[in-house]
Formats: C-alpha cells, structure tokens, sequence
C-alpha cells in the first residue's frame, strides 16, 4: 500500500471512527444535564448540613416547609430528567434489621436518582455481623467508614439515637420498633399538601392500630406544625393511641385531638382517612391479635354513603384487609402516589442533609 494512501486516508478515517465511538461512549456514560439546586437560604442550608433525622419533634414547620419546596424540585426533575448528579460524588448505606419494602427501596431509589451510589443491607440480622453479636455502635462506626449518610431500621425503640450518638455522619431513622417514623410522618404530610393543598385547616383521621404503630405516633405530632388540625384517633378500645401522644398533641393551641372507636361517625367530616395495619407481630400473643383483625375494613361502598366530596384516603402500606381492593382505582385512594412522595420527600431530605440545596 502506498504510504501517502495509508497516512492521507487509512490512518484518518481509522482515527475519525474510534474518535467517534469514545465520543458516543463519553455522552452516554454523562448525565444527560447538570443541574444545581439552590432553594435553602444560608442559614438554613447550615440548619440542614450534616443533620439527623431521628424524631419528628426536632422538625420546624419552617423545615416542613422547605422540605416540601426542594420535593417539588425534584419532582420536577425526575418528571423531566429521570436522575441526576446532584449527589454523585457521594455513598448511602441502608442497613435494615427488619424487612422493609417501601422504606429501604425508596431511600435507595431517591439516592440513585440523585446519582449516589449505595451499600445496601436488607437483612442485617441474618447477613450481617449482627449475626455474630456486633453491637449498633460498632456496625454504624465501621459503616460511617464507607458512607456518607446512613439510613436504618431496627426493632429496637431509640435504636436510631443510640446510633446518631457514635456517627459522624447523618442518620435517618427509617423506624425504630414501636418508637418512631419520621421520614415517613414527612411524606405523608408531603402528601397531604400535595393532594389537598395544604395541610393546615385539615381533618385528619387515623385509623386502625394506634397502639403499636408507629406512624401514626410520628404522624400525630408532625401534624401539631401546622395550624388548627383536627385529629381523629378511631380504633379498637385495646388498640388506642398512647396517653403519651394525646397528652403531647393535646397541648398544641389550634391542634384538637379526639378518640373514637367507630368509623361511620367521622367519615362526613374528614379530608384525609389514614388506614393504618393491625401489627400482628407486635401483639405479645396470637389470640388478642385475632380478637381486633378485621375490626375497621374500609370499602368503596363505605366510601360512597358516608365519605365527604373530594376526602383522600392513604395507608402507609402494607395493607392486609383494612381497605377493600375496590377502593384501589377511586379518586380518593392516594396510598401509592403517596409512595411516590416518599421517594420524592427521601430525595429532598439526601439532598438538605448533605449541603447539596
Ligand atoms: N411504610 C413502610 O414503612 O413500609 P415498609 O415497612 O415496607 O418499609
């Protein structure tokens, strides 16, 4: 071959071609925009840096409600772009000691549309060193090591304060046993203004196990932030909502709170019913389980005669038999955008708590 045919076209075009593939290769591997997000003032930007999330008293209404603003910016960017970087250059672990669906995968999804990467542990106590006694302090001071937030779940009430107490980084409780929600108290109420507008002026009915659910307690004080909230406690009598939160909620100026163990009676007068499940694991024998399940089953019929025009109904899932799966497809059912929020809500928290809004 002539080499001015080799160095004037071969050697070219050979080069053009691979240029052309790393080329391709580069913007598919880059984010297909980068974006920045700068909501939070200053002082708040401080307030949020490198915070735990471990009960619902330590949140303001002036964080629910830049919460709520920097969700809705990443609504927007999971509408338009699907993910983004915006966490990139950072690592989540999630170590769950009690099983979990919604909780740990949307955590671990709002983390990857950030762009983080995540160490994910769904079983801790059968595929971890818990196994072999490790104690919480010494698994969050090694997991701190390769992480930069951790998010937990563990049966133990004050379980998530014991690991905030030896990390360096921010911990996000993600339930301690009967204890607390808080993330989860977060989306719903995220739901709430999402679905009905606002939260403040609202009638807010939990229903269900108010006793050893943990939701409902989280969500019962997060709903003291706002203003003139009426709360409607319906269970069974051996199920009530502890003395503890209705003593603590009572308190609140503008907050009523009341307790029922019939439903029909304040259907007419709720914006949001929230289903909640009978914990059976949480009973300390079978027999008084069976004697409560199947006490509250909401159905679209139920719905039809007593519910009032435009009410909401959420549960934060799962549901065994407490909502009738003829109530999935009404208007009123919003249980699985309110996982949506979750995610949206876990994704506007990652965001606050690692300086990144
Ligand atoms: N809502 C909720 O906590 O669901 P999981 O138990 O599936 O996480």
């Amino acid at each position: 071959m002539p080499r001015t045919f080799l160095f004037n076209y071969i050697i070219p075009t050979a080069l053009g071609f691979v240029g052309g593939a790393l080329a391709v290769h580069y913007f598919a591997q880059t984010p297909k925009k980068r974006i920045t997000v700068d909501i939070l003032s200053a002082a708040s930007k401080q307030k949020w840096k490198g915070r735990s999330i471990l009960s619902v008293k330590d949140i303001s209404r002036e964080d629910l409600d830049e919460l709520f603003e920097v969700a809705d910016q990443m609504d927007e960017i999971v509408q338009k772009q699907g993910t983004c970087d915006l966490c990139s250059d950072s690592v989540l672990t999630a170590i769950f000691y009690e099983p979990s669906t919604r909780t740990r995968c949307s955590f671990e999804a709002a983390f990857q549309r950030l762009g983080g990467k995540v160490v994910s542990i769904a079983d801790a106590r059968s595929q971890s060193s818990v196994k072999k006694g490790e104690t919480i302090e010494d698994t969050i001071r090694c997991l701190q090591t390769y992480s930069d937030v951790i998010a937990m779940r563990h049966p133990q009430k004050g379980s998530a304060k014991q690991a905030a107490s030896v990390a360096d980084v921010p911990i996000l409780n993600g339930g301690d046993g009967p204890g607390e929600h808080p993330t989860q108290a977060l989306l719903d109420c995220y739901t709430i203004y999402r679905h009905c507008g606002e939260v403040d002026g609202k009638t807010i009915t939990l229903v269900g196990d108010l006793k050893y659910g943990r939701t409902v307690h989280s969500l019962a004080v997060l709903l003291t932030r706002f203003k003139d909230v009426t709360i409607n406690c319906v269970s069974p009598p051996s199920l009530a909502m502890p003395d503890e939160f209705l003593e603590f909620v009572g308190k609140f100026p503008g907050i009523t709170i009341k307790e029922y163990t019939t439903l029909d009676t304040v259907l007419p007068s709720s914006d949001v019913v929230y289903m909640t499940r009978i914990q059976k694991e949480r009973f300390p024998n079978v027999e008084d389980y069976e004697k409560v399940n199947g006490y509250f089953i909401l159905c679209k019929k139920t719905i039809d005669d007593h519910g009032k025009k435009g009410m909401k109904i959420m549960h934060p899932l799962p549901r065994v038999n407490e909502i009738a799966t003829d109530v999935d497809d009404l208007e009123e059912a919003v249980y699985f955008d309110e996982m949506r929020c979750g995610m949206l809500i876990r994704m506007a928290l990652f965001c606050c708590v690692l300086g990144k809004c």
